[in-house]
């Protein structure tokens, strides 16, 4: 596998990841997260697991041909049920909603026994993620927000810690360390998602029977927007 054909959104995800790190990478299609990393520091080694046939077996072809049989190991189940009690100290989940994302980490909650760090690259709905993370003694501490290929994508990293401070509304949706850098693709992606509640809110006011307590929704997130980008 050619180092450059890793997406600039995986590399960003393996960037959270410690040395020497001993991790699952749930929903791996063709393992190339775990084959960047193993490739790149010989002390790590991984799980990779998936759901589907074919990508389950993209996954064992890349391993196969990569030589990495040794230290990557490919499963196939659901979530975190691939996994034994103890069996790695990080969980990766990237390239899925994050109503998924936060499913398969609720379903799969004994399975966290062991496990110091997640990093979670939600599509959509970070919130979900963030929600369950602070919910389940599980501490933010580091995001990333990246554009590759017209789309936006965001990282986040957390680790066990009960004494978790709960997150305002306002860092739910937008995330603490993306709103306080506030990066140009921050602007650029919260910029549109105003515009995109905008239009919804103009639409469902057109509608016979508006659906009021949406519209307030939507209404009460664009300020919290509004407040997070100045
Ligand atoms: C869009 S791909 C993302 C692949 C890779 N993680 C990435 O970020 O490039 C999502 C993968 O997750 C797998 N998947 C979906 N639900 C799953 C589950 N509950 N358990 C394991 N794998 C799952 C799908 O088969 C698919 O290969």
């Amino acid at each position: 596998m050619n180092e450059r054909l890793v997406s600039d959104r995986l590399k960003c995800v393996a960037s959270f990841l410690p040395k020497g790190a001993w991790f699952a990478d749930i929903g791996s299609d063709h393992a190339y997260l775990p084959v960047y990393v193993c490739k790149r520091d010989k002390q790590a080694a991984a799980i990779a697991g998936e759901l589907n046939e074919g990508p389950y077996q993209s996954a064992k072809k890349t391993v196969t041909a990569e030589g990495l049989t040794n230290r990557i190991e490919v499963r196939k189940g659901n979530g975190l049920a691939i996994l034994s009690a103890n069996e790695v100290n990080q969980v990766v989940i990237a390239g899925m909603g994050g109503s998924l994302i936060s499913g398969i980490l609720e379903d799969g909650k004994q399975k966290l026994a062991g496990v110091e760090q997640i990093v979670a690259q939600p599509n959509v709905e970070a919130r979900a993620v963030r929600v369950w993370l602070q919910n389940n003694g599980f501490r933010l501490n580091g995001e990333s927000i990246l554009e590759e290929a017209g789309h936006i994508y965001e990282v986040l990293s957390a680790v066990r810690d009960k004494h978790t401070a709960k997150m305002t509304e306002k860092e739910l949706l937008l995330g603490p360390y993306l709103m306080k850098e506030g990066s140009d693709v921050f602007q650029t992606k919260w910029k549109a998602e105003i515009a995109k509640r905008e239009r919804v809110i103009k639409q469902m006011k057109q509608a016979a029977s508006p659906d009021l307590a949406k519209m307030e929704k939507f209404r009460h997130e664009i300020e919290l927007i509004q407040e997070g980008l100045t």
